[in-house]
């Protein structure tokens, strides 16, 4: 496994076929470990996996984690090495950002509501350091996981629009055993938070079989938020259901429920495919 730390290196390096990127802030967890299996899955023997491990400090707000975030460099480069990645790219911020910030992505309308509205300038941020990105790696494909859902659909559009030529594949969360979807923002939880935290996988099933059983939007959301408020020390932040591709929430069919809470410091992020019934 190669570890490069320097932009010019990294972007003299073409892939001789295909190249799978997996993008990550690092910390990392089975999440990320089983997108580097999917990676591996679609190049195949013959192709490349890289990951990139780069704590973005364009996409925190002032105030927000970017000092504190979980920085675990010989860890995450044994879950590399043990998944078979072949490039590992980790450049410092000043290398990247050596052109400045002055040009970026603008994520449009769906960079403003959710995750935006709460986060403005998150999506612009995350979203120019993906383009960079994926200028300097040169994938075939790039994977990102589901549990940041507003994320992948906005690199998608990105990808789309701007005719970048490559693949965006989404991978399904991988969840703790009581369900909890990994995060690298979990190691802040307590253990008591981290019990707590056992609300949200709840709610997503007190979700999914309400609308199993025929609930409309607003009574599938009124039933998240019901398990959300029993339980002390969540606080909501929301609940919303939209279509699968974030457009507004269908009155039948398919549609993705999304929450979001904070549990002691941190937000924590979880959603679902969900199937409302015709009414
Ligand atoms: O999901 C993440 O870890 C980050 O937002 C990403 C995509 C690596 C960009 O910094």
């Amino acid at each position: 496994m190669r570890v490069v730390e320097n932009v010019a290196e990294m972007q003299a390096d073409v892939p001789p076929g295909d190249r799978a990127v997996v993008m990550t802030m690092g910390a990392l967890h089975a999440g990320h470990a089983e997108l580097m299996t999917r990676a591996r899955e679609i190049v195949g023997p013959t192709g490349e996996v890289a990951v990139s491990i780069f704590v973005n400090p364009t996409q925190f707000a002032p105030g927000e984690d970017y000092q504190r975030y979980p920085r675990t460099w010989e860890v995450d480069l044994g879950i590399c090495r043990e998944r078979g990645v072949d490039i590992v790219f980790s450049p410092t911020a000043e290398d990247l950002y050596s052109g400045g910030m002055d040009i970026t992505i603008d994520p449009g309308p769906l960079g403003t509501v959710l995750e935006g509205a709460v986060r403005p300038g998150h999506f612009r941020g995350v979203l120019t350091v993906v383009a960079k990105l994926m200028n300097i790696m040169r994938p075939t494909s790039a994977l990102f996981g589901e549990k940041d859902y507003q994320q992948l659909a906005l690199i998608r559009n990105m990808v789309d629009t701007l005719d970048f030529p490559l693949t965006v594949v989404g991978v399904p969360t991988v969840r703790e055993s009581d369900g909890l979807a990994m995060s690298s923002r979990n190691t802040y939880l307590s253990e008591e938070e981290r019990r707590t935290a056992a609300a949200i996988p709840a709610a997503i099933s007190a979700a999914t079989q309400a609308a199993a059983s025929g609930a409309s939007a607003g009574d599938v959301i009124a039933a998240a938020e019901e398990v959300l408020a029993a339980q002390e020390g969540v606080e909501t932040d929301y609940v919303a259901i939209t279509d699968p591709d974030f457009g507004p929430a269908p009155s039948e069919g398919p549609a993705r429920l999304l929450i979001a809470a904070k549990i002691g410091p941190p937000r924590l992020l979880d959603n679902v495919a969900i199937v409302l019934a015709p009414r």
